[in-house]
């Protein structure tokens, strides 16, 4: 079954948005597989955010993401990175659908509330950073049978 990481970033979780975006995942279908509360140490933001390295933003993306606790998350199920990336919105919230996660709660492109997957690639190699085998369960629901 198809994975894919998530995290609520530290502007969600100010905003007390966590349960809000859990809720539109389960609500969907998709099925938790892994998640905790954290700080991210800047090693991890570094090589988390590593293709972005030459890119002016780059020490703003590391210390936004390091500046307090982030949500990190793995969902699983059919499709699961690309209907996450359209349940999420646009990058920049200004170009956000409503009704999309960072169209109803974005603000800017740096505070944009989530973060999510691009790709299958992306997608093993996130989870892989932030999470351990063990930390991921495997259980069956049932609900689509
Ligand atoms: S995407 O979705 O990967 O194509 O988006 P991209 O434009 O490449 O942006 C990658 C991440 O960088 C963040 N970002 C910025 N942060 C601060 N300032 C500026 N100007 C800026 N532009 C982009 C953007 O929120 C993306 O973060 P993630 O966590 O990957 O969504």
């Amino acid at each position: 079954m198809e994975k894919t990481f998530l995290m609520v970033k530290p502007d969600g979780v100010q905003r007390n948005v966590i349960g809000e975006i859990v809720s539109r995942f389960e609500r969907k279908g998709f099925q938790l597989a892994g998640a905790k509360l954290m700080s991210i140490p800047t090693e991890l933001a570094e090589q988390h955010y590593g293709e972005h390295k030459e890119r002016p933003f780059f020490g703003e993306l590391v210390d936004f993401i390091t500046s307090g606790p982030v949500f990190a998350m793995v969902w699983q199920g059919e499709n699961v990175i690309s209907t996450a990336r359209q349940m999420m919105g646009a990058t920049n919230p200004k170009d956000a659908a409503p009704g999309t996660i960072r169209g109803d709660f974005g603000l800017t492109v740096g505070k944009n509330i989530i973060h999510g997957s691009d790709s299958p690639e992306s997608a093993v190699r996130e989870i892989g950073l932030f999470f351990k085998e063990e930390e991921l369960v495997e259980y069956n629901k049932n609900i689509n049978e």
